[in-house]
């Protein structure tokens, strides 16, 4: 594997059939998914927004290979999904960064997936990831040192640093102000078109999904269902406060108030 091949952009189809999923807990048996179907295209953007307890993040686990669907399966391109691989990286709100270790080396930590590059191959591609978040001059960096923003991108170069062809993001920005949000909105809008990911993102916020979208899916509570899934044709990049994003996503949250009657950001 030479390091030309490894910063290749790479990206898969992702195919969701008939999954249900159950948990039980104390409070009895909870439906968390009931016959997802869902198809996500080679380096498509697709958001699953719906409101707590609706099953988004049990879907984002499954494919992540964390756990096993009761019924239905899984695949990224063809192959069945059996438990967590190289191909599929996931980012969750907690940034989950290894707080004894500075900026690059928690970008390398991910590259350890890589026994085929050299080492210095792969600072070569540490260095790469860090440059497209912008955080090449903090690369000797304390976390502790860093803004929950910049914390969030060394995450994303974390993330990428592998080369996933399959992006999973669990409500990514969802600690951050409303100021690093927006910005951060543009900078991973810019960095998925770059770099050509298929992205799975998960969010309460409507807007948030209309902002990054191509396709924004719908769920609803109890069983987590899919009740609807809207194309986003605006152009990008987009611009959280643009008009037309704000029209849609009044209209998308019109709709899931009407069909599940939640309580849902906008
Ligand atoms: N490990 C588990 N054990 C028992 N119940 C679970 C487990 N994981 C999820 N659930 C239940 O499954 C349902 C879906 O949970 P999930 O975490 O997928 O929702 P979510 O849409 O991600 O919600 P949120 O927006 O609050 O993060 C919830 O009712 C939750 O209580
Ligand atoms: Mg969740």
């Amino acid at each position: 594997m030479s390091l030309h091949t490894e910063l290749q952009n790479v990206t898969a189809k992702l195919v969701v059939e008939g999954v249900c999923k159950s948990f039980n807990s104390a409070n009895g048996r909870v439906d968390a998914l009931q016959d997802i179907n869902l198809r996500v295209n080679e380096g498509e953007f697709v958001c699953l927004v719906g409101p707590s307890g609706c099953g988004k993040s049990t879907l984002l686990n499954l494919v992540a290979g964390l756990d096993k669907p009761d019924k239905g399966i899984i695949s990224v391109d063809e192959a069945p999904v059996s438990g967590p691989g190289r191909d599929r990286m996931v980012m969750f709100q907690e940034h989950a960064l290894f707080p004894w270790l500075n900026v690059f080396d928690n970008v390398m930590f991910g590259l350890k997936l890589k026994p085929n590059l050299t080492d210095s191959e792969r600072r070569e591609v540490a260095k790469f990831y860090l440059n497209l978040v912008g955080l090449d001059k903090f690369a000797k960096s304390s976390i502790h040192e860093l803004s929950g923003g910049m914390r969030q991108r060394v995450a994303l170069a974390r993330s990428l640093a592998p080369n996933p062809r399959i992006l999973l993001m669990d409500e990514t920005f969802g600690a951050l102000d409303a100021l690093t949000r927006e910005q951060l909105y543009g900078e991973l809008q810019q960095i998925w078109q770059k770099r050509k990911k298929t992205i799975l993102f998960v969010t309460h916020n409507i807007r948030e999904a209309v902002c990054l979208g191509d396709r924004v899916v719908l769920f609803s509570p109890h069983p987590g269902k899919i009740v609807q899934i809207f194309d986003i044709d605006l152009p990008r990049l987009r611009d959280i406060n643009d008009p037309a994003l704000t029209a849609l996503s009044s209209e998308i949250t019109a709709t899931l108030k009407h069909q599940i009657g939640a309580n849902v950001a906008e």
